[in-house]
């Protein structure tokens, strides 16, 4: 008997051993798992995510901005806060700053038309080309049509001194449908950087270099939007053009911000007057990318970023200098600048063979589905 209970007490101590040992390692395995989150919430803590980026200072329509074109078609809120483009069979619209800028943060809420926008771009982006036709600056979010149920997907691009025969485009798939809320879309342009925002997100910074030379944006420029048919090239290479059926497609725009230094285009080259905004951008919360911010950029770019111009060597085969080549990444792109392997997606040879392609836009889309 006693033996017999003796036995089961030394199971149930080795049980309750094993349970309070079971017990430490979830709390253990727990505590692995959470531990990148602690991580986060503590860098979280420590460095505020760009607060600045919900506090920052707005503009009414009126005090910056004037029409571009299709004047008909864009509609201003009472509050002037508000301003929406509308593409219909007539027109698209589009509007800009008043001023160009020395060097900037432009910044707005966006949301883009719902449903069917196959062939339809929108575009938010800083030029000075009106000014310099043949040496103009540029840097682009371009927002490219989209088929019911199908990730919306965007690029971006930079061009400088009318450097149009290098496109500097990346592609990527937004992860969230834009036209159901407003998000932040931002372009900063300092002396020393360039960083495209969503919302709080950094998703591509270009940092100047020496060898970038002119091709880094240099000149006075200023801030448009436009929503335009571009049926020809904008979704799958144009084998979804727009369908007016759904029209008027909206645009709307909200919260727009321009922090900067206002400048004459043709004075300012030989100008120092803006040297002190210039530097105060440079300090500004939004110029610098926290730890954590920086990796959200990683994480936006290994899953969202499906063609990279530093990637693509049949179109460079040295890559651009500012481009900074990771060779774990590199690996996941073929010689055109796509990926590899882009799962969800299914992919069809284009007709069009890449040298048809008008122009440097096309890049990337060749064999869209
Ligand atoms: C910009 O381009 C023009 C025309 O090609 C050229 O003359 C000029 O030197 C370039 N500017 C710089 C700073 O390289």
């Amino acid at each position: 008997m006693h033996g017999v209970s003796r036995q089961n007490s030394l199971i149930r101590t080795q049980k309750t051993f094993d349970h309070s040992y079971q017990r430490q390692m979830d709390k253990f395995h727990f505590l692995c798992t959470m531990l990148p989150c602690l991580i986060l919430l503590f860098l979280h803590l420590l460095c505020p995510a760009n607060a600045a980026l919900n506090n920052i200072a707005t503009v009414p329509f009126g005090k910056g901005f004037s029409p571009l074109w299709g004047e008909p078609n864009i509609k201003r809120s009472a509050d002037d806060k508000t301003v929406q483009l509308h593409l219909n069979q007539n027109t698209g619209s589009g509007f800009k700053s008043s001023d160009l800028y020395s060097h900037g943060f432009f910044s707005a809420k966006m949301k883009l038309p719902s449903d069917y926008t196959a062939g339809i771009v929108v575009a938010f982006y800083t030029t000075n080309g009106d000014v310099f036709k043949r040496t103009h600056d540029e840097l682009d979010f371009e927002f490219l049509g989209n088929i019911r149920g199908k990730a919306w997907r965007f690029q971006t691009n930079m061009y400088g001194n009318g450097s149009t025969s290098r496109g500097r485009e990346e592609r990527y798939y937004l992860w969230f449908d834009p036209s159901r809320e407003f998000h932040r879309y931002s372009i900063l342009w300092t002396t020393k950087k360039i960083i495209f925002y969503i919302d709080d997100v950094p998703i591509r910074e270009i940092i100047r270099n020496q060898e970038m030379g002119a091709d880094y944006p240099s000149k006075p420029m200023a801030l448009y939007a436009t929503i335009w048919d571009a049926s020809d090239w904008a979704t799958s290479g144009g084998r979804y053009r727009t369908n007016y059926k759904y029209a008027p497609f909206i645009a709307e725009f909200t919260d727009l911000a321009l922090h900067g230094c206002a400048a004459d285009p043709l004075e300012e080259i030989f100008s120092s007057s803006c040297i002190e905004q210039d530097d105060q951008l440079d300090s500004a919360s939004y110029a610098s990318i926290s730890p954590q911010q920086r990796m959200a950029m990683k994480n936006f770019r290994h899953k969202h970023m499906y063609y990279s111009y530093c990637y693509d060597t049949l179109r460079y085969s040295v890559p651009p200098p500012e481009c900074l080549i990771d060779p774990s990444e590199k690996l996941r792109f073929k010689e055109t600048g796509r990926l590899k392997f882009e799962g969800r997606h299914r992919h069809r040879r284009s007709k069009r063979s890449r040298s048809q392609d008008i122009g440097a836009r096309n890049y990337g889309n060749e064999d869209e589905d």
